[in-house]
């Protein structure tokens, strides 16, 4: 999908495959090691599609019959930005598909009570500003802890462009938020959630992801 009133909004294929893996993490019922297993399966799957959508520039090999392959080759650099806690999840994913990465961290919290977001750290690569981010979070509930990351990257000197926010579930008012705020920004996502409930926890969801992830 990236079709208006989405421009830059990849939503993955929803196949069968992609469905039943969600069907498992979202299962109440799934213990930590099945829900990390399967959630970093559906990882894989956006990182792969955020590659996907890198420019790239043409490049001719020649191959060990003699004959060219008219091939590409990725521009430029990329880098891996996690919204700690939950968004550490992602990180190996990325690990896996691009080796030596550079990762930086920002440490966004929402607040319990009022579920605004609170910047607390940031550690980002030096060249970051020359670079392709990979912004990593899974979970876009209200778009606040997103914002304010992407605030931060922008501060930093990455041109919205150059931003790829990979996510597993994003809420319909979370993502028209976000991309109201950074139309350039390309989002990749796994799925769309109708809704939020009053703790502002996305519905149907799965609950807490970090907690899910890390600590349950
Ligand atoms: C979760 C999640 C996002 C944020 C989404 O993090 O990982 O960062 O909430 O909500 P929002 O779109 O309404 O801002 P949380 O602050 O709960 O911290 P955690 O990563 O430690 O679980
Ligand atoms: N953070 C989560 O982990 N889950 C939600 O549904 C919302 C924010
Ligand atoms: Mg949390």
């Amino acid at each position: 999908m990236s079709s208006e009133p989405y421009k830059n909004v990849y939503l993955l294929p929803q196949t069968n495959q992609l469905l039943g893996l969600y069907t498992i993490i979202r299962d109440k019922k799934t213990a930590r090691p099945d829900f990390i297993f399967y959630s970093d399966r559906i990882i894989r799957l956006l990182v792969e599609e955020g590659l996907n959508h890198l420019p790239v520039q043409k490049q001719i090999v020649e191959t060990d019959t003699s004959e060219n392959f008219d091939g590409v080759s990725f521009m430029g650099k990329i880098c891996g930005v996690s919204i700690v806690r939950a968004g550490e999840s992602m990180e190996q994913g990325l690990r896996d598909c691009c080796r030596s990465v550079r990762i930086g961290k920002i440490l966004i919290q929402r607040d319990e009570e009022t579920a605004l977001p609170k910047l607390f750290y940031e550690k980002l690569p030096e060249d970051i500003s020359q670079r392709y981010v990979f912004l990593l979070d899974p979970m876009l509930a209200t778009g606040g802890s997103a914002i304010m990351a992407t605030e931060v990257l922008i501060k930093r000197g990455v041109k919205p462009e150059r931003i790829y926010f990979l996510n597993l579930i994003c809420s319909k008012e979370g993502i028209d938020k976000y991309h109201a705020a950074f139309p350039d920004v390309k989002i990749v996502t796994g799925a769309l959630d109708r809704g939020l409930d009053e703790h502002k926890y996305l519905v149907p969801g799965l609950g807490d992801f970090g907690d899910r992830y890390y600590c349950v």
